[in-house]
């Protein structure tokens, strides 16, 4: 990084961070750039969350393994897909011709299994960390009611997928879409006599 850039990233994040040190209650009116929402590339396979999740209500679980695991939720390997497509051969022209997709992507050529690219559809920058376990399965989400749920539910963070076809990113995942849940969630924690653990000040617990 070179001097001026130093200087300039130094002054932002102390302008950034003195209403949170100051105990301000709102974050900072600074738009980070992310310009992904609503994104929503086109996939090799047009695998519809609409029909599999909303239609035939198969668990998000199902196919994102690693939600309540680790850091990534993970994206099924077509093993998963076979176990209904072995027999689930669709119904429709367009259907079978899409189901036949997958058959494809399952031949090895030159040793090579074919595969599926699945473009990225959420991307934070690598210097934000964020696990999924801890929301998924750890975290105690305490709503406006004060009613206690285990986990945070997937939709808080990507909207309603069952209402989609491929993935699409439904918020902006921003660090004050981050904060102002931790902030909330740690206040409503206190009320309810439950340890408050979600960082709000400690810029390392999400930026290691
Ligand atoms: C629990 C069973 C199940 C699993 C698991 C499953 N599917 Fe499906 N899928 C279905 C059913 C049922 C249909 C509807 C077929 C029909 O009747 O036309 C379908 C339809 C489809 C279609 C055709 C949709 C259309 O109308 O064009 C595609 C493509 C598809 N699935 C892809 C996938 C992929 C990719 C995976 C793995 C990530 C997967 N499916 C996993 C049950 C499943
Ligand atoms: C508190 C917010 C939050 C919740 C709750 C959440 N996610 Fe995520 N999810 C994210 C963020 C942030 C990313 C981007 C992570 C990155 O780029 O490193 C992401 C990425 C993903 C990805 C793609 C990359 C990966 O990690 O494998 C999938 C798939 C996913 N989430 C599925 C789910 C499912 C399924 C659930 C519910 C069981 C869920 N998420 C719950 C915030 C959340
Ligand atoms: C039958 C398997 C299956 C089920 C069930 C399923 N998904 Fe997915 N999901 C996929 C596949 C395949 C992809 C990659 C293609 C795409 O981006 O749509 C994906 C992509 C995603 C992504 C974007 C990943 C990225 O690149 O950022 C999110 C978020 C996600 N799913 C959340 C959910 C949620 C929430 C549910 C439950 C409401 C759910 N999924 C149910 C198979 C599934
Ligand atoms: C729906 C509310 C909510 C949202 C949105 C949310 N979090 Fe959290 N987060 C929590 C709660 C609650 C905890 C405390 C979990 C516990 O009890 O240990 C937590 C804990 C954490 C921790 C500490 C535990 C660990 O995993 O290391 C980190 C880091 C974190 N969140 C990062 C993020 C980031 C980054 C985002 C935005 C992309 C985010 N969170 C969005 C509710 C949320
Ligand atoms: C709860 C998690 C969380 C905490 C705590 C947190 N951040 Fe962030 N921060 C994020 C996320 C998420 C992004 C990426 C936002 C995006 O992609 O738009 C980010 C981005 C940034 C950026 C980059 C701005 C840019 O232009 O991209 C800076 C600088 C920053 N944070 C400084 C801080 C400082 C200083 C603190 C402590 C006062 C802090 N952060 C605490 C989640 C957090």
């Amino acid at each position: 990084m070179n001097a001026k850039l130093a200087v300039l990233f130094l002054v932002l994040t102390v302008a950034m961070a003195m209403p949170i040190l100051l105990g301000i209650r709102s974050v900072p009116d600074i738009q980070l750039p992310n310009l992904h929402t609503g994104y929503q590339p086109e996939q090799e396979i047009p695998y519809s969350h609409r029909l599999h999740a909303g239609v035939l209500n198969i668990d998000c679980q199902y196919c994102h393994t690693g939600a309540d695991q680790g850091r990534h939720a993970t994206i099924p390997t077509l093993d998963t897909c076979m176990n209904c497509h072995q027999t689930v051969k669709g119904r429709t022209t367009s259907a079978q011709e899409n189901i036949q997709k997958l058959y494809d992507a399952r031949l090895v050529e030159d040793g090579v299994p074919v595969g599926v690219e699945w473009k990225r559809v959420h991307n934070n920058p690598d210097f934000v960390y964020f696990n999924h376990q801890t929301h998924v399965r750890i975290a105690k989400y305490i709503d406006a009611e004060g009613k206690i749920s285990d986990g945070v539910d997937c939709a808080y963070c990507h909207g309603d997928m069952t209402k989609t076809g491929v993935a699409k990113q439904e918020e902006q995942l921003t660090m004050g879409f981050c904060i102002n849940c931790h902030r909330d969630q740690n206040d409503r924690h206190v009320a309810a006599n439950l340890p408050a653990r979600a960082p709000v000040n400690a810029c390392d617990a999400c930026h290691r």
